[in-house]
Parts: structure tokens; sequence; C-alpha cells
């Protein structure tokens, strides 16, 4: 009787706090009658119901608020003076808005890099029987230099990917290295990050990026960096030597960067067969490096397949990095390389439409700091201005025979897209 009666009074000063507008004494009010087990009024009943949206909806604020903080501490912060330290080692100069002539290098970064793969490609090379070593070299040049007489190589030879690392390798490094910068300095480089590398070859776009990360050593800290890296590549060798290499130098850095990498061996042609393995609307960053076709229906049929990746594979906002040298981007379309910014403008604006991409930027990035190519002098131009790479000249010579000194040289277009 005596807790009837207590209920009621509950009950009655429970209205009259809703009345004068006394909710903190309304709510536990409201708790007392709960806790005596008696069925709720209606108002009560109301009450109680807002009480619990309100409850939702304040964590729901909660949770915007962390989720914002987050999205604002999910890329890594331009870094002015690192900005301006890799400027100076690379020694960019903005000729105009897309143009960056580029005659400079981190050389700590690089040296160690190149005095690593040296090392890595005397062992690799000097395990091939020397009665064969020669023919074979011979066989995976032929086929890589196709590319001068716009043939697409099959990169399928026994030597195949020693060859590409010694000869191309380290330029596409450091290409990537620089685009990697470009995307960072536009605040673009997210702490985590998932990257699809299509046509990867032995990863060169993972590799630029583990060293531009190595050199923020001493300007700011890597914590919480997380990196799924995704490879489709048509040659298991050379996935299989890129892992080698990654293994033996990139995880010995005093940084080495929390990278977690998935080589997928499969051709590109095969989609029907290999779409499914890939994750939907899950990559951040989808990058081709170097692979668009000479052939034209070999490039029409990649570039409708292409499509459907950006289309399926990137996260909504995601990005398609494209790195193409600025020869074959002219080619493509028959154009003559020429320094007038329409045409280019065009002829980027072209390729992006028939990828189903529409434009973010892009940066030419030369060595010459022109893009119609030196008609004579280039050697000179590069002995005199251009980074060195001497202990890689060593080997050069004794298996390619090169009569020129090696240097690094660039001629890229670096170009940021989002899904049109
Ligand atoms: C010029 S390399 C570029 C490699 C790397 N992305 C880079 O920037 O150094 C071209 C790559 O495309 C690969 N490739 C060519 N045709 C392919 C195909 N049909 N399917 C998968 N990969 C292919 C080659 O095996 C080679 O590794």
């Amino acid at each position: 009787m005596i807790n009837w009666l207590i209920v009621k009074w509950h009950s009655y000063q429970f209205k009259l706090a809703l009345k004068q507008g006394k909710f903190k004494k309304a709510q536990s009010l409201l708790q007392e009658i709960e806790r005596s087990g008696v069925k709720l009024s209606w108002l009560e009943k109301l009450y109680q119901q807002q009480l619990k949206t309100e409850q939702s909806l304040s964590f729901y604020r909660q949770e915007v608020g962390h989720l914002s903080q987050r999205l604002q501490d999910h890329t890594f912060k331009p870094n002015l003076e690192f900005i301006n330290y890799i400027h100076k080692c690379f020694n960019l100069k903005e000729s105009d808005r897309f143009l960056f002539q580029c005659t400079g290098i981190e050389s700590q970064i690089f040296t160690n890099l190149e005095l690593a793969l040296v090392e890595y490609l005397e062992t690799e090379i000097n395990k091939v029987p020397e009665q064969i070593c020669c023919q074979e070299i011979a066989q995976a040049v032929k086929d890589l230099e196709g590319l001068k007489q716009g043939i697409d190589p099959q990169y399928n030879h026994r030597l195949s990917s020693h060859i590409y690392l010694l000869k191309y390798f380290l330029d596409n490094i450091y290409c990537s290295y620089l685009a990697w910068f470009l995307i960072y300095q536009q605040n673009l480089l997210l702490k985590n990050l998932k990257i699809l590398d299509l046509a990867a070859g032995p990863g060169t776009v993972i590799f630029g990026l583990a060293l531009l990360l190595s050199s923020t050593k001493g300007f700011f800290p890597l914590q919480e960096t997380q990196i799924i890296y995704y490879s489709l590549e048509q040659q298991a060798d050379l996935q299989y030597r890129g892992l080698q290499f990654w293994r033996k130098y990139i995880e010995s850095l005093s940084t080495p960067i929390n990278a977690y990498c998935r080589f997928n061996t499969i051709n590109l042609f095969d989609y029907e067969n290999y779409a499914v393995k890939l994750p939907i609307h899950f990559f951040d960053f989808i990058v081709i490096s170097h692979c668009f076709f000479y052939q034209s229906q070999q490039r029409y049929d990649s570039h409708q397949i292409y499509r459907q990746i950006f289309e399926r594979n990137l996260v909504e906002n995601g990005y398609a990095l494209l790195i193409i040298q600025g020869r074959k981007l002219f080619n493509m379309y028959n154009v003559p390389p020429s320094e007038n910014l329409d045409e280019e403008g065009w002829l980027i604006q072209s390729f992006l439409e028939e990828l189903g991409l529409k434009l973010e930027w892009y940066k030419y990035l030369t060595s010459t700091g022109k893009r119609t190519p030196k008609k004579q002098g280039f050697a000179q131009f590069a002995k005199d201005n251009l980074p060195p790479q001497p202990h890689l000249n060593v080997l050069r010579k004794k298996y390619l025979q090169q009569k020129y000194p090696s240097n690094y040289a660039i001629d890229d277009y670096v170009i940021l897209a989002k899904k049109a």
C-alpha cells in the first residue's frame, strides 16, 4: 500500500517537474518509477522514449566527432621543412604550372638503394651458368628493347626480371618516389593506405613510397602507418625478384614501413577470371605505372578493363594515379611532342576520358625541362647535370656493354584522377 502511494506520489512529482521544465528531476523520478516495476503511464513511456533517443543521438554525435577527428589525422600533414628539403635535393624547378624540371636526388637514400640493388643483382646473375648467361641476357635485352620500336615486350625470358631491374628499376623508383611526394605535398597521402598496383612489375610503386617515407626520418614520426599493397602482374618472376629484394633491402631499413603486400600473378586481359578476387570499393589508390600498351587493340582492351577496375574497386573518393612516359602519351595520339599547353591539356583529357576518369591534377616531370626531346647531346647533358648511378654503371658496362655513364633520368607524366 505504502509502495503504491509512493509510486503515485512520484508520478505526480514527475508530471510537475516536466511542467516546470525541471528535466533532471523528471529523469530521476522516472528512474524511481521504473525501478518500482509498475506499468508506466503514456506520458512516462513517451518521456522514456525521448531520453533513449537523446542518448543515442549524443552517442552518434560523439562518434561523428571521433570520426572527423580521425579524418583530420588520417593523412600525413605536409611538413614545410620536409617539402623544402625534397625540393632542394631534387632541384625541382617549376617552369610552368604543369612542369617540374628535376635534376637532383636524395642522395643518401638512393645511394644505399643502388648499392643494395647492385649487390643483389650480382649475386643473382652469378647463379646463372656462365655458358648460357650471355645468350640469356641478349634475349632478355632484345625483348625489352622492343619498347624503342613501339613493340610491347613480353618480359618472359629467363633473365627478363634481372635485366628489368638493371635497366629500368632505379629510374622508375625515382619517378614513383616523386609521384608519392607530390601526393603527400597536396595532403592526400593517407596513413592507412590501400593500394592496387596494376602491371606492377617488381613492385616499383611500393618501393618509391617506402623510400619516400623513410626519408621523412628526422622530420616527422611515422607512427600508425599501415599500407596494404596489392599487386597484379603477369610475370611471377618479376614479382618474385621484387619481393626478394624488398625483404633483403626495405625490411632491413632502420624505419621499415608497416606494409602488407599481396602479389597476384595474373594476365590483365583475363579480367573475367580475376575480377571476383579483387575487393569491391576497397582501394584508396589504384596505380598504373608504365603499363599503357603500344598496340592499339591491346591498348583499347586494357583501357576497358582499367575502367572497370576503377569503377568497381576504388573507394568512393579514391584516386587513380597514372604514370606514363611523355613520349608514349604523345605517340598514342599520333601527335609530335610539343610545348603547347592546350595540346597537352587535350591529350590528358582524351586519355582520361578513355579510362572513365576526371582530372584532379597532373605534372610533367622531366630532366631536361622541356617536353620536346633533345635532338642531340642528351648524353653530355646527363653527364653534366643529372645524378649519376656509379655502382649500377659498373654492372651495365659488364652485362650490357653500355658505353655511356648511367644517370637518373625522368620523362614522365604523373596524373592524379578520380572516377568521372
Ligand atoms: C614497363 S613495366 C612497368 C612495371 C612497373 N609498373 C614499373 O613502373 O616499373 C610493364 C609491366 O607490365 C606487365 N604486363 C604487361 N602485360 C601484362 C598483362 N597482360 N598482364 C599483367 N601484366 C602485364 C609486364 O610484365 C611488366 O611488368
